[in-house]
Parts: structure tokens; C-alpha cells; sequence
């Protein structure tokens, strides 16, 4: 499998990063919702710390997921996909990247302004990025739950777009994504 993508298929880098961060995002939402919910003790503190630990490994992979998608052209649509159902994976695609970046940096907002300090998983310090203040911390905390629906919306889309690809479409799109998904254009070559 190529490192790099390639007009036909995405190179492992990208596969990679998408399974991490997809598997990531769902636990983070879990986490964040128990987490929540949770009574004030050493348990919701624990959760928190996790929760924000892996948020924050989340933004730096998508900081990276980022620079090498602009490094690296993304394989080509199928040709029979209608411009607006292309112009609508674009916009989900991009959608996905901004909700994935602004929803971590929302949680580094209420923490920063919540005046607590920050370790990710006790490897390394996380400066504030915002002041010790109550109306900033409620705002980035009500951005930070609106957020979570967004996602669940637009992953919720993009899935059935995925399983549609494949089911309905039968073409590679799906295939192409997946760890060990062989192609058709390669079972012809
Ligand atoms: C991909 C990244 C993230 C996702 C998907 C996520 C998801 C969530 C969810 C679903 C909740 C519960 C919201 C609710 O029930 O209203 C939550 C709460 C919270 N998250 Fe995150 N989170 C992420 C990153 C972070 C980061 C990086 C931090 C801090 C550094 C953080 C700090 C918090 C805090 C403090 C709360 C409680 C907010 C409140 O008091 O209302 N999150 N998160
Ligand atoms: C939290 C979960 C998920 C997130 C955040 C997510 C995010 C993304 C993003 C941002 C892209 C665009 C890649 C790029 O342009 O670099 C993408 C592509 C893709 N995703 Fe997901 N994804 C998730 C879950 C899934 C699942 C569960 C499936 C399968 C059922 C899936 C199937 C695909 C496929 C097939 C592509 C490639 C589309 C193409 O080749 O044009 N994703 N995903």
C-alpha cells in the first residue's frame, strides 16, 4: 500500500489517521457525556483527564492530518457522482476538519478559563489559551456541547453516504478508505 495517496486510493498515512481519529472522536464524545454526568469526585476528575488528554493528541492529529492532506492530493471522485453530490463531499469532508479542530480548541477554552492546568496524559504542559474568566468558560462550554451535535450530524451524513457508496453505488469509495479494502480498477489490472 502506498504511503501516499494516489489518484485511485488513499496511502496508509491518511487511512492511519482517519481510523485513529474516527475511533478517537467516538470515545472522546462518550467520555465528554459520562464525564458530565458523573458525580464531583476523583472519578469525574480521572475521566476529565482523559478526556482531555485525548482531545488534545485529537488536535494535534488533525493539525497533521491537515498539512498532509494539503501536501497530498485526495483521490478522485467517481465520474458519475453529480456536481452536487460532489460539491456536498467537499463540504462534509472540510466541515469534519473544522468541526474536529474548533471542538478541541472549544475544550482548551473552558479549561484555560476554568484557571486549571492541563497535562496531557502527565507527558507534557499545555499553556492557557484564553484568561481565567466565568462568561469565557460558559461560552466555550455551551460552543463545546453545540459542537458535539454538529458532529454527530455531519459523521451521522457521512456515514450514510459511506454505506451508499458501497451498497447502493457499488463503487470504490468505501473500499478505498478501508485498511485492507482492495479496489476494483486493481482486481481488473
Ligand atoms: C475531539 C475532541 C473532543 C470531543 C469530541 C469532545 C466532546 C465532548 C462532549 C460530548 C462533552 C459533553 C458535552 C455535554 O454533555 O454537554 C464534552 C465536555 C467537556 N469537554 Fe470535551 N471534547 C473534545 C475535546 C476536549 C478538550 C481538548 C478539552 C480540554 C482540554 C475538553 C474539555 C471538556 C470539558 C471541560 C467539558 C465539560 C464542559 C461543561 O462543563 O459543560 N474537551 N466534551
Ligand atoms: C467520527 C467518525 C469519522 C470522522 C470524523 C470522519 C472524517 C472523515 C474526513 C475528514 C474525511 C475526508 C478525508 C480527507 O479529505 O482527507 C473522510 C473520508 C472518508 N470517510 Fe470518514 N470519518 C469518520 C467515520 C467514518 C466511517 C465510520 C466510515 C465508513 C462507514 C467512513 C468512511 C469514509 C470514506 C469512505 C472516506 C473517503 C471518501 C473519499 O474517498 O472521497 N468514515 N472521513
Amino acid at each position: 500500500m502506498p504511503i501516499r495517496n494516489t489518484p485511485e486510493r488513499w496511502g496508509w498515512v491518511a487511512k492511519w489517521l482517519h481510523w485513529t481519529v474516527a475511533l478517537a472522536v467516538i470515545v472522546m464524545i462518550g467520555l465528554g457525556w459520562w464525564a458530565e454526568r458523573l458525580p464531583f469526585g476523583s472519578l469525574k476528575v480521572d475521566v476529565f483527564w482523559v478526556h482531555k488528554s485525548l482531545g488534545m493528541l485529537v488536535l494535534i492529529a488533525m493539525a497533521l492530518r491537515l498539512l498532509w492532506r494539503l501536501l497530498n492530493p485526495a483521490p478522485t471522485l467517481p465520474d458519475t457522482l453529480r456536481p452536487w453530490e460532489r460539491g456536498a463531499a467537499h463540504l462534509t469532508h472540510w466541515g469534519l476538519y473544522a468541526l474536529l479542530i474548533a471542538m478541541p480548541v472549544s475544550g482548551w477554552v473552558i479549561n484555560s478559563a476554568a484557571n486549571f492546568p492541563l497535562s496531557v496524559f502527565g507527558w507534557f504542559e499545555v499553556p492557557a489559551i484564553a484568561p481565567a474568566d466565568d462568561d469565557i468558560k460558559e461560552l466555550a462550554a455551551s460552543v463545546h456541547g453545540a459542537l458535539s451535535w454538529a458532529i454527530i450530524a455531519v459523521v451521522g451524513l457521512h456515514v450514510a453516504a459511506a454505506l451508499k457508496h458501497h451498497f447502493v453505488l457499488k463503487d470504490d469509495v468505501l473500499r478505498r478508505m478501508l485498511p485492507f479494502g482492495r479496489i476494483e480498477r486493481e482486481h481488473r489490472a
